[in-house]
């Protein structure tokens, strides 16, 4: 069976450009291949955070995992930080990675923007991430549109310590849906929506009320033309709003454009705020039990142990080819 391998960051609420580029497709792929999916919360450290926070939104997390679907008798569901392979395999991998190659990453450049203040971590961060992917060989990473360069990098690490040292690694795919591969602010289309924008009229989150929902919806950018039509150059918020709404439903963009043809905004926005509540209520529901009952730590063990399994295994690998008793 195929590998896939994917994570999320606990750094914040979980926003539909997380669920639609990422969550929802790990769901589907569970049924197919052998599906690995960590909380990465050493990751999150990149960035200061309360560490208390930190804790609840890990096991937040991996409970919004179970919500929406995904099952630990499919998927092997894990916190990175509890298989301490990922750590020390990431240093080993920074002796493979190079400075310029980490020098190119945009959202280095990005997040960082050239201070100095900026922790170390996150300028080694896509090296944490090669890490994460490398020790499990999958054929397949699930992800959205941002992480494509990450994965590049870790292509090249990957083949540079195959040509190197040994051959160890499978070169990592990144998979990259066609619809909702980069979900765009509500306030600004021209931008990725994002747990860390400014406002939170940006985004929608997992756990958002139905009438925050709507009122996000609402005040979502359009234009002024009152026409359903995908055009992400001239009508970048309808376009986005057709991806949210195609992701959703399961109805293709084609689709929807017939079946609002000669229909406003006005419809159109009213029909996405209830398939929105629609979609969301049952992961809402399912959420809250599952992080009332103890379900989580339970997963969790089981989780740590199998992810282990298969890292410590690569681990020795790396450690044997790199010359580390
Ligand atoms: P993170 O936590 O920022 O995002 C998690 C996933 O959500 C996707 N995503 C989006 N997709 C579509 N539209 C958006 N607006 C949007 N915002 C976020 C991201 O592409 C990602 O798939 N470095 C990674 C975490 C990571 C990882 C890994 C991923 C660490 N190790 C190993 C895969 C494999 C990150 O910060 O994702």
């Amino acid at each position: 069976m195929e590998r896939v391998l994917s994570g999320i960051q606990p750094t914040g609420a979980v926003t539909l450009g997380n669920y639609i580029g990422a969550m929802q497709r790990f769901v589907q792929m569970q049924e197919e291949a052998d599906c690995y999916f960590c909380v990465v919360n050493m990751h999150a450290l990149t960035i200061p955070q309360d560490p208390e926070l930190l804790k609840q939104r890990t096991i937040d997390l991996v409970a919004i995992y179970l919500a929406t679907g995904l099952d630990p008798a499919k998927s092997t569901i894990f916190v990175q930080s509890q298989v301490p392979a990922h750590a020390e395999a990431a240093w080993l991998l920074q002796c493979v990675a190079r400075v310029g190659e980490l020098n190119r990453m945009v959202q280095f450049k990005e997040k960082g923007k050239g201070s100095e203040s900026v922790l170390a971590g996150l300028y080694t961060y896509p090296v944490l991430m090669a890490a994460d992917i490398l020790l499990y060989n999958p054929k397949r990473v699930p992800v959205g549109e941002d992480q494509k360069q990450h994965l590049e990098l870790t292509r090249e690490i990957a083949e540079r310590f195959n040509r190197d040292y040994a051959e160890i690694f499978t070169l990592p795919e990144p998979y990259i849906g066609e619809v909702g591969a980069r979900i765009m602010g509500l306030d600004n289309p021209t931008k990725k929506m994002s747990k860390s924008a400014d406002s939170e009229f940006n985004y929608i989150t997992l756990l958002d009320e139905p009438k925050k929902i709507e009122k996000k919806l609402k005040r979502a950018v359009t234009d002024s033309e009152n026409v359903i039509r995908f055009d992400p150059v001239a009508k970048p918020g309808i376009s986005n709003l057709l991806n949210i709404y195609s992701s959703l439903s399961g109805k293709s963009i084609k689709e929807l454009e017939k079946q609002y043809e000669g229909l406003g905004y006005g419809q159109f926005k009213k029909d996405l705020i209830e398939v929105t509540i629609d979609h969301l209520a049952p992961i809402q529901s399912r959420f809250y039990e599952i992080r009332n009952s103890g379900e989580v730590e339970q997963v969790l063990k089981q989780g740590r142990e199998k992810a282990a399994a298969v890292a410590d295994e690569t681990l020795k690998r790396i450690k044997d080819a790199m010359g580390i008793i």
